[in-house]
């Protein structure tokens, strides 16, 4: 397999909109990209970030050592949380503006890279706050340049303009689009991820899964969203037991991890539908639930929906979890549950009530699903009609 072939130690340069370095050792442009951000006359930034992974990983002495070394003064914002809130993007911004911050580096898992995201869009605008992003009550058309340390192989989040900051008074979590808040650097380096627990291994893939099935099948889908999507597939279904099994696995991790910054391309042309829009009003109303945990379980129910107008392509793209598929309308069921055999068998929950959810909280997810901002816009993509008929199976099934 040419996958045998690549030197993950040697450090390449992945362009999309965004740039982004990937391979073992990675984390060591970091000092390129602050000399930069120097040249860019950036005297100070605001560095946002989670409780601990930032130490654990070593890449926080890497980072403060180049900050250091040119001079560039910083705030440390490390109180961002799973499901980050406005609050936090908030605290963030006002350390960030009382420093004089002028660029943003964002280290973590997606949770800090969004929070970041949406705090540099708050940096260029002084008289605005978090939730006037998140409610999008005006259109952000600027930000300060956005560096993302990325430490996890899920989200994507350091390749595209997307972000999710939630808006806690509401169970609200919103998908953000916005075109400023595409990285200007980005860095995946798999020699950060060797000690992610093995859950979170498993949810952030299946994050990326998810993104590329819903971007290969929403009505904006495109050749670019369908390959890459079959790539993605068959990365995750290949790397994903051998990291399991031996978390250090250097080869594992590389590509795990490319198959999510591909994913992250992939969503970003595609873009997304049911399992997302669907799956955050599940953590938006329970803020402890994995974002990877929530999909996978509501995804086998999202194939069963929309296998029969979209079964040409599911077959090709799940190909390496769910062999044999013709693409069938009549083969929704055998998709499904070969999808749902996969996902339990790499470690996601069964059902819901195994996350803590009854089934009294059906109304309440219906009725987030199509009153949080920006998820009519996810539901508007999905290759079948999104109707309440529809969310209420896909949330009932899921129970
Ligand atoms: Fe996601």
């Amino acid at each position: 397999m040419w996958e045998d072939t690549i030197d993950v130690a040697a450090v390449t340069e992945i362009r999309a909109r965004s740039i982004c370095y990937l391979g073992v050792g990675a984390i060591a442009k970091i000092g390129d990209i602050v000399k930069e951000l120097k040249k860019r006359e950036v005297g100070a930034v605001l560095v946002v970030t989670g409780k601990g992974s930032h130490i654990k990983t070593g890449a926080w002495d890497k980072i403060k050592a180049a900050l250091d070394a040119e001079g560039v003064g910083f705030f440390l914002y490390d109180q961002v949380t799973p499901n980050p809130t406005a609050d936090q993007v908030d605290a963030a911004v006002a350390g960030g503006r009382g420093k004089g911050a002028a660029a943003v580096i964002a280290v973590g898992g997606g949770s800090p890279i969004d929070a970041g995201k949406v705090a540099a869009i708050l940096l260029a605008y002084p008289d605005k706050n978090a939730r006037d992003v998140c409610r999008v009550s005006f259109a952000p058309e600027k930000a300060v340049p956005i560096v993302a340390v990325n430490l996890t192989h899920g989200t994507g989040t350091e390749m595209n303009r997307f972000a999710v900051v939630s808006i806690p008074e509401n169970d609200f979590k919103p998908a953000l689009a916005f075109e400023c808040i595409y990285p200007l650097y980005s860095i995946d380096d798999p020699g950060l991820m060797t000690k992610l627990p093995e859950h979170q291994t498993v949810y952030v893939s299946v994050d990326a899964v998810n993104h590329v099935i819903e971007a290969s099948t929403t009505i904006l889908a495109s050749p670019y969203s369908i390959d890459i999507a079959k790539d993605v597939v068959r990365l995750v279904a290949k790397y994903l037991p051998i990291a399991k099994k031996d978390p250090g696995d250097l080869r594992a991790r590389y590509f795990l991890l490319y198959a999510s910054l591909l994913a992250g391309i992939g969503f970003d042309n595609g873009l997304l539908h049911l399992t997302h829009g669907l799956e955050h009003p599940l953590s938006g109303l329970r803020p402890q639930l994995a974002h990877g945990s929530g999909l996978g379980i509501i995804l086998p129910g999202i194939i069963r929906e929309i296998y029969p107008v979209k079964g040409e392509v599911l077959a090709e793209v799940l190909a390496p979890i769910v062999p044999g598929l013709k693409g069938a309308a009549g083969e929704a069921d055998v998709a499904a549950k070969g999808v749902r055999e996969w996902l339990t068998g790499v470690g996601i929950p069964a059902n819901l009530r195994a996350e803590g959810f009854v089934p009294e909280d059906v109304a309440k997810l219906i009725d987030l699903a199509f009153t949080t901002p920006t998820l009519d816009t996810l539901l508007g993509l999905s290759p079948v009609k999104a109707t309440r008929e529809a969310v209420k199976r896909i949330y009932e099934t899921a129970m």
